[in-house]
């Protein structure tokens, strides 16, 4: 079965007890069973992982490069300061879909910038824990083009 890598960057390991009016109160362990029955529909198998580092969210996409067909990421804050994700996504020749709970275009001026955007497939935003599973799909259609 082709391999999608999820990644989650800093501090969603905390989704359940962490700010619920913004993030919901769904836990990233139900993220997970939701993303990987949306991945099955597919035909698709996920490693879904998790890290507040963020050189390892760089060694892990380097890794989805030789070992997966898509990666779905949401970068968390690293999504408005990582030049690094940026230029590890543009060296992996794999599509990437960006996806984020809250939608960071209604919340602080300074969240309203992605570095990864730009060199993302597509981005999915606001639409909570639902939004993984839609990313999947976003993949999946992303796959079926054949375009990175
Ligand atoms: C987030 C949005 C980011 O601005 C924030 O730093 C996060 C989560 C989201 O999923 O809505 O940690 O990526």
């Amino acid at each position: 079965m082709a391999k999608v890598f999820v990644l989650n960057g800093p501090n969603l390991n905390l989704l359940g007890t962490r700010e619920p009016e913004i993030y919901g109160s769904t836990t990233l362990k139900d993220i997970e069973q939701m993303t990987r029955a949306a991945a099955h529909k597919h035909g698709l198998e996920i490693d879904f992982r998790q890290s507040n580092v963020e050189g390892e969210l760089v060694n892990w996409l380097q890794e989805a490069g030789k070992q997966a067909v898509g990666v779905v990421l949401n970068p968390a804050a690293y999504t408005h300061t990582s030049v690094a994700l940026h230029d590890a996504i543009k060296a992996i020749g794999i599509p990437v879909v960006e996806v984020h709970l809250s939608n960071i275009f209604a919340r602080e001026p300074w969240r309203h910038h992605s570095h990864v955007s730009p060199v993302a497939r597509g981005m999915i935003c606001g639409f909570g824990a639902d939004g993984y599973p839609l990313a999947i799909d976003a993949l999946a259609a992303a796959l079926r083009t054949g375009k990175k």
